[in-house]
Order: structure tokens, then sequence, then C-alpha cells
């Protein structure tokens, strides 16, 4: 009985699609950038800001907050994330640093 759970866990699990799999993760890396997103994040982190992703704190605990944290951030500076924009970046950042599934 065990063994079958086990297998119908499996299944569910690969059944999944990833979060944010219509984002193109190579474009959120740039956008990264054009947005100037580890601006903030450097001063807050030190070193290129990137550990803001990591930090042992870190308030991301979930796909759904990822997008409205980056809602958030690009709103302080006034910038208007495009819905592609943001899974994209989402993308980029499961796939580097969170690995939501
Ligand atoms: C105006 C400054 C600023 C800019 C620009 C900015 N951020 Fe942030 N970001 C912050 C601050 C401050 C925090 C930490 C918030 C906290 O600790 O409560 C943060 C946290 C985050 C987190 C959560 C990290 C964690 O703890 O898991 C993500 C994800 C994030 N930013 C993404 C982005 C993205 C993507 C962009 C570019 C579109 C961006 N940020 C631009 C200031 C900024």
């Amino acid at each position: 009985m065990r063994k079958y759970f086990f297998l119908l866990l499996l299944a569910a699990g690969t059944a999944h699609a990833t979060p944010f799999a219509d984002g193109n993760p190579e474009n959120g890396k740039k956008l990264i950038d054009k947005y100037d997103c580890n601006s903030c994040h450097k001063g807050k982190m030190g070193g290129d800001g990137s550990a803001i992703y990591t930090r042992p704190d870190r308030i991301v605990t979930g796909a759904d907050v990822l997008i409205d944290r980056m809602e958030q951030c690009s709103g302080a500076v006034g910038k208007n994330l495009a819905t592609q924009e943001k899974l994209d970046l989402a993308a980029y950042l499961n796939q580097t640093y969170y690995h939501f599934k």
C-alpha cells in the first residue's frame, strides 16, 4: 500500500508544471540589469546584491509571494513591469535562487 502511495505522489509531482513556466529566464536575467534591480539590494546586502534572494530570513517563501514582492520593488522606483516581464523575472529568480516547485 505504502509503495503505491509513493508512486501516486511521484505522478502528482511530475504532473505539476514548474511555476512561471511561461517565463523566459534568459530574458529575466537581462531585465534584472535593465531595471537595475540589485542597485537597492546591494545597499542592503553588500556584494552584488544577489544575496538578498538567498538570505536566511528571506521574505519570499512561495511562488505567489515572489510576484508580489517584485511589484512592490518596482513600484518603489515608479516602474511598471509588464505581465510578461514579471514572469520572465520570476522564472529567472526561481530557477537561480528560489527553486519553488
Ligand atoms: C527601491 C529599491 C529597490 C529596487 C529598485 C528593487 N528592490 Fe527588490 N527589494 C528591496 C528591498 C529594500 C528588499 C527587502 C525588503 C525587506 O526586507 O522587507 C527587496 C527584496 C526583494 C526580494 C525578496 C528577497 C527575499 O527576501 O526573498 C525580491 C525577490 C526582489 N526584491 C526583487 C526585485 C526585482 C526583481 C527588482 C527589479 C525589478 C527589484 N527587486 C528592485 C528594494 C528594491
